[in-house]
């Protein structure tokens, strides 16, 4: 077993690591110097055109990937998505017709209720497009096409790497659809291509600077709660970085919209407590910067221990930040590709400290294969 996470201690730590290769192993194959290609034999780029709604579906981290995929698609394609809870989805009456596409992402290919959303979408002659993890799994069988995430074998059931290999895949999808509908000129696709293609090395220097997170980990393991803010991007991330200390640490943990704070949870706040701000780059979004850096004050003023995720030389953050994580800078949208990750080891860190199998947590499956 040793041998099979390769000198790490855990198969987290270990899947982490090979956050780089998931990014740049999803974004392998497609794009041909010209344009995005996704799955061309079943949805091809006329098929892509006629789309006028997005849904995604999924459950867990990959749900969180999407409310990421919402914020790009919208932006790009100008086309309205929702993003649902398979669970709900499924047993809604979602307005779905033929020009409706349904992305459906999931690691395993198997949770239940994300299959039976992909069955739920198809009877209503909706497209669904599978993001998943799992060749020859059940869902991209059932779905009209499929994007593959490579992010290789997660063990570890906290998702990590297959994470921000759905939202890798997710932004695959968006940029295929702004290509075919021309809401993005051949340029502007190639140019966001590349800035994906750059996220790898990104990601790389991000876990060179986590030792840090570590220890704040170690020193915040015995709080009793832990909330999580962002705004935009970094709300989901917010929401996922909540759940990974859920799942892991047995910790009580909630993320918000940072916007929301003054409608209920600055009552949560007290001396002490640490609040996770992630920030987003001063000089691409100025003006949610400062909303967050007015949220993170507030706050702070009411005694929270604040933990902020910020972008290397934001200098305007640190006065505020009792820890302050300094991230590589990268394109406003693709933020969480590299905001995750001191999130992913801040729950690990703490889990571990607290003396918890950080690869197993306690009640949980890597596949919710029943109800
Ligand atoms: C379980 C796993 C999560 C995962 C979720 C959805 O709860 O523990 O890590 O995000 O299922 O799984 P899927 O395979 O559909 O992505």
């Amino acid at each position: 077993a040793a041998a099979e996470k390769g000198g790490f201690a855990t198969f987290m730590d270990k899947e982490i690591a090979e956050q780089p290769a998931a990014v740049a192993d999803t974004l392998r194959g497609h794009f041909d110097g010209t344009r995005i290609v996704l799955d061309e034999q079943r949805l091809g780029e006329d098929e892509l055109r006629t789309i006028d709604k997005v849904f995604v579906v999924a459950c867990g981290s990959a749900y969180h990937s999407g409310l990421v995929a919402k914020y790009a698609i919208e932006h790009w394609t100008r086309l309205p998505v929702e993003v649902e809870l398979a669970s709900e989805f499924r047993y809604r009456d979602p307005v779905l017709d033929r020009d409706t596409l349904v992305v459906a992402v999931s690691q395993s290919g198997e949770t239940a209720d994300t299959l039976e959303a992909v069955r739920h979408a198809r009877r209503q002659r909706a497209r669904v497009l599978a993001v998943c993890n799992t060749n020859g799994s059940q869902i991209p069988r059932e779905s009209d096409a499929v994007v593959y995430t490579h992010a290789g074998p997660e063990v570890g059931v906290a998702s990590t790497k297959a994470f921000l290999a759905q939202i890798t895949a997710n932004y695959l999808v968006g940029l295929a659809l702004a290509q075919a509908r021309g809401t993005k000129y051949a340029d502007e696709v190639a140019r966001d291509f590349q800035a994906l293609s750059e996220i790898p090395r990104a990601v790389e220097q991000t876990l060179e600077l986590l030792e840090p997170v570590r220890e704040l980990g170690r020193s915040i393991a015995d709080s009793k709660a832990v909330l999580f803010l962002g705004r935009h991007v970094g709300f989901p991330v917010a929401l996922e970085g909540a759940l990974k200390l859920k799942e892991l640490a047995y910790m009580h943990a909630e993320g918000f919209a940072a916007g929301e704070l003054k409608h209920g949870p600055i009552a949560l706040v007290e001396e002490g407590l640490p609040v996770v701000v992630v920030t987003p780059s001063p000089k691409s979004m100025p003006l949610l910067h400062s909303k967050l850096l007015s949220n993170i004050r507030e706050v702070q003023a009411r005694g929270a221990r604040t933990i902020v995720i910020g972008e290397e030389g934001d200098d305007t953050i640190a006065p505020f930040a009792d820890f302050l994580i300094e991230l590589p800078r990268v394109p406003a949208l693709l933020q969480p590709l590299v905001s995750t990750i001191p999130l992913q080891v801040l729950a690990a860190e703490i889990a571990r400290t607290r003396g918890y199998d950080i690869d197993k947590p306690r009640n949980l499956a890597k596949s919710v294969t029943v109800e």
